[in-house]
């Protein structure tokens, strides 16, 4: 079975890091905050270029994947980023950010609900079901050593949500393959609206408070981490034949 990164070789932590560099971005003295953001974005959308293979929208025989399936996984990323996001509301001083995780605590929250929903649709029971059955993800588990509030917003709204429209991209081709457009109106229409918002708070807060070299060098050293522990998400799910597995 071929995986989401069939044409790419495994990203590595000085790649992105490169990808950085070749953007112009030293690691010295602060730059303008809002000159960091832009410069870390497109270092960024380069990585993630590379995790959308160019066949994501072609035809493939899928063999046993379901949407079910995949859905069941979503339900799991969407707890997770719940529940990170509801830890880091307590913990992190300024109103602002606090009050972002709050929204985003909401809008994973709902897409839990809906998701469940759209399941029960398709037929699935979910009584008795706990999405984290087999632990926290790997991801989740780093995302819990963040204290710095900077490196939070880098690491999960920023990257990982940003990580999530690529995944949830392909998983609503995935749908429409399968030819449940009603799972993939949901994803389009509501999902990909609230994970490509939570991006864009990301980049806003990113631009408010990475202002220091120290706060600059932790944001990029967040992104990085999170896109090596995205990718070995990645690689799980195709060895376990989850590929096209949504993020949240
Ligand atoms: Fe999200
Ligand atoms: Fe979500």
């Amino acid at each position: 079975m071929r995986g989401r990164l069939d044409n790419a070789s495994p990203i590595r932590e000085t790649e992105y890091m490169d990808a950085l560099a070749g953007v112009g971005i030293g690691t010295g003295a602060a730059m303008d905050a809002a000159a960091f953001v832009v410069e870390l974005t497109e270092g960024l959308e380069q990585v993630l270029r590379r995790l959308t293979p160019e066949d994501t929208l072609r035809a493939e025989t899928d063999g046993d994947l379901t949407v079910e399936s995949l859905l069941l996984v979503a339900l799991r990323n969407e707890l997770e980023a719940t529940e990170i996001a509801a830890r880091w509301m307590a913990t992190t001083p300024e109103v602002e950010v606090k009050l972002a995780f709050a929204r985003q605590i909401g809008d994973e929250a709902k897409h839990y609900r809906l998701i469940q929903e759209r399941l029960r649709a398709l037929g699935v029971n979910l009584a008795g079901f706990n999405p984290l059955a087999k632990g926290y993800g790997e991801l989740y588990l780093y995302l819990t050593t963040l204290s710095d509030m900077v490196e939070r917003i880098a690491a999960a709204q920023f990257t990982r949500e940003a990580i999530a429209t690529v995944w949830n991209a392909q998983f609503i081709a995935f749908c429409e393959r399968q030819g449940d457009g009603e799972t993939a109106r949901l994803y389009r229409e509501v999902v990909q609206v609230d994970e490509a918002f939570h991006h864009e708070l990301g980049k806003k807060l990113l631009a408010r408070y990475a202002t220091t070299p120290e706060q600059q060098a932790k944001a990029r050293a967040a992104v990085s981490r999170t896109l090596e522990l995205a990718e070995e998400m990645q690689n799980l799910y195709v060895r376990q034949g989850m590929r096209h597995a949504p993020g949240c």
